[in-house]
């Protein structure tokens, strides 16, 4: 393959820039986002006696490593455009890693409020390394989320959380790309739910793309949230969420309304699901399909499991599910829930052998 086809994808805004709020004036601060793989996991279903086809899109495979550089490369654009020098978010990790590379890169301010001791290691050390203001609240999400409304209000700064629609805009673009990838939309989509922006732009791109016939049908959408952090599910904000799925340690989503629509237009299902089923879930991708998510990425896949259990998908669907963020954002807890540690021997070929069996 020539040099140019392995260079030419130009970052979800351009390659996606008739079904955006962008004209020819708009300034792109890009990182190259968007088109991350959409890995087909058979020995996942196999592994729990499925009968359909699982394709997971590997979002942390982005340049800040989660699905979150799609809107960012959006809200980053349009806060240039508009002016802005500042730019202010309330995060459990992914979104102020997004706002702080696609800032730094834009030559902005950005200031980032995350829950103190909340967030995986990963993720602060991107905070850090890209150079934001970082602010480490003694509170929750929720909490921080709503100290940065309030300081959206004064007109200084710009507001790159999902309540800004731009960040919804381009986080819909993973719903075009998974159905340019296969060819149409799925049967079903999973994805994790906290804030609830993401299922909100799933839904948002899938009903376009279908809408101007780019796709021939409409997905169920399937939404998970943490049992410990299920406002959505339980009907009611939960005040002190908690989860080892930290990135949806989230008590009152901002976008409620629009994971409920999503599910009632698509005749979707939203549940909950234990850390245990999380931790399993991610335990099996990994050692199944060499996969590696973050545990809230992972709430997807125990929702699978579930719906599988339930008799909720059909033999021969074909299923998406969303793998918000990587890995190894988290290694605290990719090393808590390994199950082995290396075996320390002496460094002899006979040590080795010996603990190979051969
Ligand atoms: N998965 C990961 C890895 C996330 O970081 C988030 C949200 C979600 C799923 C849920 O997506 O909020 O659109 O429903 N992270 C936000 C953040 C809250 O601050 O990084 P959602």
């Amino acid at each position: 393959m020539s040099a140019d086809k392995l260079q030419n994808w130009p970052g979800v805004i351009r390659q996606y820039q008739r079904h955006l709020p962008v004209t020819e004036d708009t300034p792109i601060v890009t990182l190259g986002e968007g088109n991350t793989p959409l890995v087909p996991a058979h020995n996942f279903v196999e592994s729990i006696g499925g009968k359909f086809e699982l394709h997971l899109k590997y979002e942390g495979l982005n340049p800040t490593c989660s699905f979150k550089d799609r809107g960012m490369t959006m809200a980053i654009s349009k806060a240039k455009e508009n002016g802005a020098e500042v730019v202010i978010c309330a995060s459990t990790g992914n979104t102020s890693a997004a706002a702080a590379a696609y800032a730094a890169r834009a030559k902005m301010q950005c200031v980032v409020l995350i829950p103190n001791g909340n967030i995986a290691v990963g993720k602060l050390a991107q905070a850090l390394l890209y150079g934001s203001t970082t602010v480490a609240i003694e509170g929750n999400f929720d909490e921080a989320l709503r100290i940065v409304r309030e300081l959206g209000e004064t007109g200084k700064v710009e507001v790159v959380n999902s309540i800004n629609p731009f960040r919804i805009e381009g986080q819909k673009t993973a719903s075009f790309e998974i159905c340019d990838q296969l060819g149409r939309a799925p049967d079903f989509h999973f994805l994790p739910v906290g804030n609830a922006g993401n299922i909100t732009a799933y839904w948002k791109g899938y009903k376009e793309y279908f809408s101007v016939k780019l796709s021939d049908r409409l997905p169920r959408m399937f939404g998970y949230q943490a049992a410990g952090a299920a406002p959505i599910v339980d009907g009611a904000p939960v005040e002190q969420p908690n989860t080892v799925a930290t990135a949806i340690r989230i008590g009152n989503p901002a976008s409620w309304d629009g994971a409920q629509a999503a599910i009632a237009e698509s005749n979707g299902h939203i549940n909950k699901v234990t850390d245990e089923e999380i931790l399993a879930a991610y335990k099996r991708v990994a050692t199944s399909d060499g996969v590696i998510v973050e545990p809230a990425s992972a709430a997807s896949l125990a929702g699978v499991i579930k719906a599988n259990a339930e008799g909720m998908i059909p033999d021969g669907s074909v299923v998406t599910a969303t793998m918000s963020g990587h890995g190894l954002k988290d290694p605290d807890n990719a090393i808590k829930n390994a199950g082995f540690e290396p075996t320390v021997v002496e460094a002899t070929r006979e040590a080795v052998m010996k603990v190979i069996g051969l």
